[in-house]
């Protein structure tokens, strides 16, 4: 089912931005904050430092600024505008926040799927634009610094804030989403969640091995439904939560770890900004040429999982 119809109307991805605060957090900082040390955070999480102190809908701004400029499109011509994050500044008018200040007049919602959220949004704007819209940007932005317990060693040392985008327009042929999957477990929303105003609970071993398992199993629907196998992907962009869960993903899914993009250890886990930074990091550094098969897998609470699997098309 997930495999695009190729009667779908294409899109493609034309221009990314990231934001992330300027306020570092080492793990030496953390050292003073709780009982940890800076070498059992890098070899259980693979984590250096994180980024703190943003607030969500500016950092949204920001990255969307810079996806909008990149991708050469007029503001005006944007026409929806999904903001994927967990944790918003009000309760409601986030997305129409950014929309006003980013100078669009368009649709705009907010999607929280946690840290799966940016690939379910991408997906919906896919969906959107195969139902006629021409333009969408999608953005995942989350602020995990507010509602950590930084007296709680068990979760203070894994997150970190940060936002990105992308433009995503439509385009003659096929398009780049060659398939994709969602899917949720909520059973499991018990081992990692937060009240309304609370603070992240997880139970971390339990985590880590559905983790693995979700990501797996997302990744193999998707390239099933593509007659793919992991030698066929170019990049694998995963959720950057611990590059165990990663590590160990990729060992069941047959692709060297060398083919993923990775910037945990420099932003920690952002939630839904997650998959977007290392997709922009990966282009920057330009690891991904037209072409090329990009896999983008995450989970989050809930338990949620996506992956999408993109064939990419021209660098803008
Ligand atoms: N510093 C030092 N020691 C610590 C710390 C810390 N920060 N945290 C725990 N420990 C101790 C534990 O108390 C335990 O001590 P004990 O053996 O005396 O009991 C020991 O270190 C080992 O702890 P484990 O929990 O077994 O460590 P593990 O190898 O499982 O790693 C971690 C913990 C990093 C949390 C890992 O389980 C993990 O990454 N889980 C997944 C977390 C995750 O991905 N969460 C985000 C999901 S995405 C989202 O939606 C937000």
């Amino acid at each position: 089912m997930p495999r695009t119809p190729s009667s779908a109307r294409g899109a493609t991805i034309l221009g990314w931005g990231t934001n992330l605060p300027e306020k570092i957090l080492t793990n030496h900082d953390l050292e003073k904050m709780v009982e940890t040390s800076h070498d059992w955070i890098v070899e259980r999480s693979g984590i250096h430092e994180r980024h703190v102190g943003g607030s969500t809908i500016p950092m949204a701004i920001a990255a969307g600024r810079m996806a909008i400029e990149r991708s050469g499109i007029d503001p005006s011509s944007i026409d929806a505008l999904i903001l994927a994050t967990t944790t918003p500044d009000k309760q409601w008018g986030n997305s129409a926040a950014v929309q006003d200040a980013l100078g669009l007049r368009c649709g705009v919602f907010e999607l929280n799927s946690a840290c799966s959220g940016f690939v379910y949004g991408l997906v919906a704007a896919h969906g959107m634009i195969a139902v006629g819209l021409n333009n969408v940007l999608v953005i995942g932005a989350d602020t995990l610094s507010r509602i950590t317990d930084w007296t709680d060693r068990n979760t203070a040392v894994l997150f970190g804030d940060g936002a990105g985008a992308v433009v995503v327009s439509s385009c003659d042929g096929p398009g780049e989403l060659v398939a994709w999957d969602i899917d949720a477990d909520g059973s499991a929303g018990s081992i990692l969640w937060a009240e309304v105003g609370g603070t992240i609970q997880m139970e971390g071993k339990e985590v880590f091995r559905r983790a693995v398992r979700v990501m797996v199993d997302s990744a193999e629907k998707t390239m099933a439904q593509a007659g793919v196998t992991g030698s066929d992907v170019s990049l694998v962009i995963p959720h950057q939560a611990n590059v165990r869960i990663i590590q160990a993903a990729c060992d069941r899914l047959g692709i060297p770890i060398e083919r993923t993009s990775i910037v945990l250890d420099r932003t920690g886990n952002t939630s839904a900004a997650s998959i977007p930074l290392a997709l922009a990091d990966a282009l920057d550094k330009n690891r991904i040429a037209e072409g090329d098969l990009v896999l983008l897998v995450g989970f989050g609470g809930g338990m949620t999982a996506a992956s999408a699997l993109l064939r990419w098309g021209p660098i803008s």
